[in-house]
């Protein structure tokens, strides 16, 4: 579908014209629209939070999967860096009995988080914080779609000049915010868990490494995405 045709499917035509304009001025057509479908669930989008990916999609259902199998319980799950809560919502609503906190430091993606919670009625802690600062107690999945673009990496102008840069970029190779995660993780984590991480997709060799380095006796594993990229690394003990 081409961005005019996504345009005319999701506004009145009263709306059109105003739209166009921005579409000519190099808005992406989700922010145009307001809202985007994630995992068959309704999301608002505006300026202040990454649009949901494809790939992200994935990262959910994958991470369902793992968890409904290896896990019999009511799981506590955090999500770390949330954004519009799409990963979260998305979890809570189709694993109901768990219990989901999500974190973000931007108050203003916060806030767009708790309206996406509060229109699809699912029940989530936010807090507002710097990864795991305002966290206490132990989580049996901690599942991340961090920043992850390397600050030299060339990126599209419509993503560049339009989503949050707190979003996006990351320092050290992109790798930043998946080492910090992963040193600190072993306090917040229950006896059996499961990591989570979305990727970029070069990264796969250098967050096994640090991920080895933390988690030297778990199974680390990476998957690819429906476009065969290395996309997502699963890090997990069993009983
Ligand atoms: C790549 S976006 C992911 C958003 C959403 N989870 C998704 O998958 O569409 C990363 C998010 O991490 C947040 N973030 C950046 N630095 C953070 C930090 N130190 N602590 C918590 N969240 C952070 C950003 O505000 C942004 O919402």
């Amino acid at each position: 579908m081409t961005d005019i045709d996504y345009l005319k499917r999701y506004l009145p035509s009263s709306k059109l014209e105003e739209a166009l304009k921005r579409l000519e001025d190099g808005e992406p057509v989700q922010y145009i629209v307001g809202e985007v479908d994630f995992c068959g669930i309704k999301i608002k989008v505006n300026k202040n939070v990454l649009i949901p990916r494809f790939e992200t999609e994935e990262l959910v259902f994958k991470t369902i999967n793992y968890l409904k199998q290896n896990f019999k319980k009511e799981l506590k799950i955090v999500d770390l860096g949330t954004g519009s809560g799409c990963i979260a919502i998305a979890l809570k609503q189709k694993m109901p009995n768990s219990l989901i906190s999500a974190v973000d430091i931007s108050e203003d993606a916060l806030s767009v988080a708790l309206e996406n919670a509060k229109n699809n009625n699912t029940d989530i802690t936010f807090y507002l914080g710097d990864l795991f600062e305002p966290l206490t107690g132990k989580y049996d999945c901690i599942i991340s779609n961090p920043p992850y673009i390397s600050l030299d990496e060339e990126v599209m102008s419509i993503v560049k000049n339009n989503e949050p840069h707190l979003a996006l970029y990351a320092n050290n190779k992109g790798l930043e915010y998946y080492e910090i995660i992963l040193k600190n993780a072993p306090t917040y984590l229950s006896d059996t868990y499961l990591i989570a991480f979305e990727i970029g997709m070069n990264q796969a060799d250098d967050i096994k490494k640090i991920a080895r380095e933390y988690f030297p006796k778990s199974k680390i594993v990476v998957e690819k995405d429906l476009q065969d990229r290395d996309r997502f690394v699963f890090i997990a003990n069993s009983k």
